[in-house]
């Protein structure tokens, strides 16, 4: 039985036999012994291994360098070299899988971001991509702890989706009909004879079945993959990322913001306690203000600012933003970066949206001009969280869709929670790669998923 190094540095006691089995970072050789740095993912920290030059299997150390799997069997010992409390004091060293030192891509100097991407297979063994996967895997597993806690459902929605949803972005298309068949014809393609009868697509969010199951099962959330085809290369864009959707009955746009602002807290205290190793690693090397910005985060209230609020304050900014600063116009990164970074140094909820840069979904409000939407700004990211209380009543919604064109007969299911037992509710979005982003400083999408969707992009 192997230890987890994470373990063996958790020791409280000695132990005269240990199991061990990673990947080696770096091979030192002394006069008579050597040092092996052994990762074996399940922590930052690496284990240090000596091997005295008299042990049997010596020799092949002489094939083992950086990269190469290893098990070592010996001790584990009070290390008398600083920055460790343990090493093992090897008895038997066993070459698992070897690594070509002339061809290994990782060598011990640091390498780019952009390099890293092109080896996308490798970059987890680092330590900055090893600690993005360790923290990925426990905010996953914080979310589902808050909704647990708070008594949501988690439920699952259909990725594979025969409605354009939402208008929420370009989506993209499945299909099991050979396209070659079509190649140089002119002229509609018939969808019946295809897998669905019908045009299949990959769902933007989950939202709206979101929605059925809400008016039913009361709080639920979604935590899954959603597709975007819209050509947009930025840095906080990818054409496959993963949303937290919760969606709540009886419950209107306060609600909504009350329960954005708890979790994006909640999840922040967690990591930070959680992943403490991990998260000094990105405050120490990727982002000097990831702490003060995360602490931030947990004192005092989120700024809320009315859309109107907020183009006021833009057009005071004296500054000239690349986009227009209008009532009426959306807001773009620009905009939402200085609001929550500059204007309130601090996460800000930007709420009741005009109608028309809105969802058809979202509750038009008694003005008749805005909608009860909501977005949830973090410095450095931008747009983290998007929601809203949704039109609940079915006079309201049917004429929604009409004015935007949208058939009345593709959403009659949606028109359903409106016609049978209909009840206020609302819900949101949030981007697990942006929480991701924020959470750890790392400025640029493709980093903070293992292997990124981009527009002409898919490697591995
Ligand atoms: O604001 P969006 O488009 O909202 C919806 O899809 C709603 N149906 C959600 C709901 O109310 N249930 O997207 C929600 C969040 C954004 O705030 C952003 O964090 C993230 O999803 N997001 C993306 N993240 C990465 N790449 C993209 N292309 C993204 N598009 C949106
Ligand atoms: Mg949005």
């Amino acid at each position: 039985m192997r230890t987890r190094i994470k373990d063996a540095l958790n020791a409280c006691d000695s132990q005269d036999e240990i199991v061990i089995k990673g990947w080696v970072r770096t091979k030192r050789d002394a006069k008579g012994f050597s040092f092996l740095e052994i990762n074996d993912g399940s922590c930052l920290q690496n284990l240090q291994v000596v091997v005295d030059g008299d042990i049997p299997t010596y020799a092949v150390l002489e094939k083992i360098g950086t990269g190469a799997a290893v098990k070592v069997r010996g001790s584990l010992v009070e290390s008398p070299g600083k920055g460790q409390k343990w090493e093992v004091q090897a008895r038997e060293v066993e070459l698992i899988g070897y690594a070509d030192p002339k061809t290994y891509p990782l060598q011990k100097k640091r390498h780019s971001d952009e390099f890293l991407r092109t080896i996308a297979h490798l970059r987890p063994r680092t330590n900055k991509y090893g600690a993005i996967n360790r923290i990925r895997s426990e905010l996953s597993f914080a979310i589902h702890k808050y909704f647990h806690d708070q008594g949501f459902w988690y439920i699952h929605t259909p990725i594979i989706t025969g409605s354009d949803c939402e208008g929420a972005g370009e989506m993209f298309q499945v299909t099991s009909l050979n396209l070659n068949q079509f190649s140089g014809m002119s002229g509609q393609i018939d969808f019946s004879r295809d897998f669905f009868g019908k045009k299949a697509l990959l769902t933007v969010s989950g939202q709206l079945e979101a929605e059925a199951l809400a008016c039913a099962l009361g709080d639920v959330y979604t935590f899954g993959p959603t597709f975007r085809a819209e050509n947009s290369n930025t840095s906080r864009h990818a054409a496959e990322f993963w949303m937290i959707e919760p969606e709540m009955a009886f419950a209107d746009l306060e609600d909504d913001m009350e329960l954005a602002e708890d979790c994006v807290k909640k999840l922040v205290s967690y990591v930070l306690e959680h992943c403490t190793q991990d998260i000094n690693l990105f405050a120490r090397f990727v982002d000097k203000d990831l702490m003060n910005r995360l602490e931030k985060v947990l004192q005092g209230d989120f700024v809320r600012l009315s859309y109107k609020e907020a183009i006021s304050i833009l057009k005071k900014a004296g500054r000239s933003f690349e986009f227009p600063v209008e009532f009426g116009l959306d807001l773009q990164t620009e905009h939402e970066r200085y609001l929550t970074e500059e204007y309130c140094k601090k996460p800000v909820i930007v709420f009741n949206y005009p109608r028309e840069i809105k969802a058809f979904y979202m509750r038009l409000n008694d003005d008749g001009q805005t909608v009860a939407a909501m977005d949830v700004l973090v410095p450095k990211i931008g747009e983290l969280i998007g929601g809203s209380q949704r039109e609940e009543r079915l006079d309201v919604l049917e004429s929604r869709l009409k004015k935007l064109g949208l058939s009345k007969d593709e959403y009659w299911w949606y028109l359903d929670l409106r016609r049978f037992g209909t009840v206020p509710h609302a819900g949101f979005g949030m981007g697990f790669e942006r929480l991701l982003m924020f959470v750890t400083g790392v400025s640029n999408i493709r980093d903070v998923i293992p292997f990124p969707r981009t527009p002409k992009c898919l490697e591995f």
